[in-house]
C-alpha cells in the first residue's frame, strides 16, 4: 500500500541508493530513481566489475514489480549537467523528499590524476548546486536529504568527541565571553572529502536564503552489502566493490579473506574510522525523511555511523575468523599514522535506530557470499593504485611488518 509520499532517489542505482530505493518502496513510498549510470561506466574505465553480478536497471525494476507489485520509476539523467531535465522531473513528480546519493564517492578515485580531481569537483558541486537551485525554482516545499561523510571532520580530533555537525564555542567579543554554535571546522582529507565540505556550505546558504529544509547525513564507511529486499531475488542483488579505488576497508578485508589474498593494511593500520552496516544505512534514510527539520530551522546534521574501529583491529578480527594473512602496504594517502575517533550519534538512536554492530556472524555472512563469486575476482586490482601526492610511494607488494614511512626518498 502506498503511503502517498513521493521520493526521488538521485543515484538510486548505486551501492547505497539501490537498497534504499527497495527499502523505501517496500515501506510504501512511491519511489523514482534518477541515475546517469556513471558508476557502471567507471567499472569499465577501471577494468573491474562488481563482485556480485548486478542486473541491468530495467531488469532490477521489472523483477521488483513482479515480486512485490510495487513500481519504481527510473529516469536516466546527469544531475550535474542536465539542469532543465532535472527541474522538469521535479516539477512533474512533485516529490515530498529528494535523497541525494548522486556523487563521485571514492576518495582514491578523486586523487588519481588532475582529470579525476576536476571530474569529482565538477560532478559533485554542480550536481548538488543544480538540485538546490531546481528545488527553489520549482517553488515546491521539498525536503532534501544528502549523503555526506564522517570524513568532513578530518581525523585529528583534539581528543574530543565529534559532535553532530555543530560545535559549541566561546569567543572573546571585546572582553566579553560569548557562546556560539558554529559549523564544525571542515578538514577534508581528499578532493572527494573536500567536495562534501563544499556541499555543506551550499546547504548552509540555501537553507539561510531560501529556507530550504535540508538534512545532511555524515555517514561512516558502509560495510556488508545485503538487505532483506536485495536478498529476495538474484536480479535484486546489490553491487559490491572490492578493488582499491571504490572498495572500502572492511568490505575489502572480507573479500580478501574469502579469496585468499592477504589483508591490505595501509601503514601500520593505526587509522580509526566510523562504520555502519548497509541495513542501517537504509533505516537511517527512512528515519531522516520521516523527521525533517521544520521550515526556517538550520540544516539538520546527523552522524550516520554506529561504531568506530581501528583498521589494525578490524584486520585482526577478520584474520581470527578466517585465518587470513596480514600484510602492510605503504599508505597511498597523505594522513597521520594513527588517529583516535570518538563520535556522537545520539540523534538516530533517540529516533529509534537499533544498530547492527560488527558481529562474527555478519562478518562470516559477507565472506561466504564473497566466496561464492570468487571466480569473478581479478586479484591484480586489489593492491592500491591511486596516491595522494607524487612523492608518495605506491607499494603493490606490501611487507610483513608495518610501514611507517610512505615517502619516496
Ligand atoms: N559507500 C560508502 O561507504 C559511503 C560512505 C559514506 C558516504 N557515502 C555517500 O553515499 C553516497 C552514495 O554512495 P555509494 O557508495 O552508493 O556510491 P555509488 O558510486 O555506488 O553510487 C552513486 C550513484 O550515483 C550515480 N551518479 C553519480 N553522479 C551522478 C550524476 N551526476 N547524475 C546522476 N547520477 C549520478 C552513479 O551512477 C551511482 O549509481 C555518496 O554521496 C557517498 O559520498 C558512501
Amino acid at each position: 500500500m502506498s503511503n502517498g509520499k513521493r521520493v526521488l532517489i538521485l543515484g538510486g542505482d548505486g551501492f547505497c541508493g539501490w537498497p534504499t530505493s527497495l527499502h523505501l518502496s517496500q515501506q510504501g513510498y512511491e519511489v523514482t530513481i534518477v541515475d546517469n549510470m556513471v558508476r557502471r561506466k567507471t567499472d569499465i574505465e577501471l577494468g573491474c566489475q562488481s563482485l556480485t553480478p548486478i542486473a541491468t536497471i530495467d531488469e532490477r525494476l521489472r523483477v521488483w514489480k513482479e515480486l512485490t507489485g510495487k513500481k519504481i520509476g527510473f529516469i536516466n539523467l546527469n544531475v550535474a549537467e542536465d539542469y532543465h531535465e532535472l527541474l522538469t522531473v521535479i516539477k512533474e513528480i512533485q516529490p515530498h523528499e529528494i535523497v541525494h546519493f548522486a556523487e563521485q564517492r571514492a576518495a582514491p578515485y578523486s586523487m588519481k590524476s588532475p582529470r579525476h580531481k576536476r571530474y569529482t569537483v565538477d560532478n559533485n558541486i554542480n550536481g548538488t548546486h543544480n538540485i538546490l537551485c531546481a528545488i527553489v525554482e520549482s517553488g515546491l516545499d521539498i525536503h532534501l536529504v544528502h549523503l555526506g561523510t564522517m570524513g568532513v571532520y578530518g581525523y585529528g580530533t583534539a581528543g574530543m568527541v565529534i559532535p553532530e555537525g555543530y560545535l559549541p564555542v566561546k569567543v572573546d567579543a571585546g572582553g566579553k565571553e560569548v557562546d556560539l554554535e558554529i559549523m564544525y571546522p571542515a578538514n577534508p582529507g581528499s578532493i572527494y572529502h573536500m567536495t562534501k565540505t563544499l556541499d555543506a556550505l551550499l546547504f548552509y546558504y540555501y537553507n539561510k536564503n531560501d529556507e530550504l529544509r535540508i538534512t545532511d547525513l555524515h555517514q561512516g564507511i558502509v560495510w556488508g552489502m545485503a538487505t532483506p529486499e536485495t536478498m529476495m531475488h538474484p536480479a535484486l542483488v546489490n553491487r559490491f566493490d572490492y578493488e582499491s579505488d571504490y572498495g572500502t576497508v572492511l568490505n575489502r578485508f572480507l573479500i580478501q579473506a574469502a579469496v585468499g589474498h592477504p589483508l591490505t593494511i595501509y601503514g601500520n593500520g593505526g587509522q580509526t574510522r566510523a562504520f555502519i552496516h548497509i541495513r542501517d544505512t537504509v533505516r537511517c534514510i527512512q528515519i531522516a525523511i520521516e523527521n525533517p527539520a521544520p521550515k526556517g530551522q538550520r540544516v539538520k546534521i546527523f552522524n550516520q555511523a554506529t561504531e568506530t574501529h581501528r583498521v589494525s583491529k578490524l584486520a585482526e578480527i577478520v584474520s581470527q575468523i578466517t585465518g587470513a594473512e596480514l600484510r602492510y602496504y605503504s599508505n597511498p594517502r597523505n594522513e597521520a599514522l594513527d588517529n583516535e575517533l570518538v563520535i556522537h550519534n545520539e540523534q538516530f538512536l533517540q529516533l529509534g535506530l537499533n544498530p547492527t554492530t560488527l558481529s562474527e556472524g555478519l562478518l562470516e555472512d559477507v565472506v561466504e557470499i564473497a566466496a561464492n563469486y570468487k571466480d569473478r575476482i581479478n586479484m591484480g586490482i586489489i593492491p592500491p593504485v591511486s596516491r595522494w601526492r607524487e612523492d608518495i610511494r605506491l607499494d603493490p607488494a606490501g611487507s610483513d611488518v608495518p610501514v611507517t614511512d610512505n615517502r619516496i626518498h
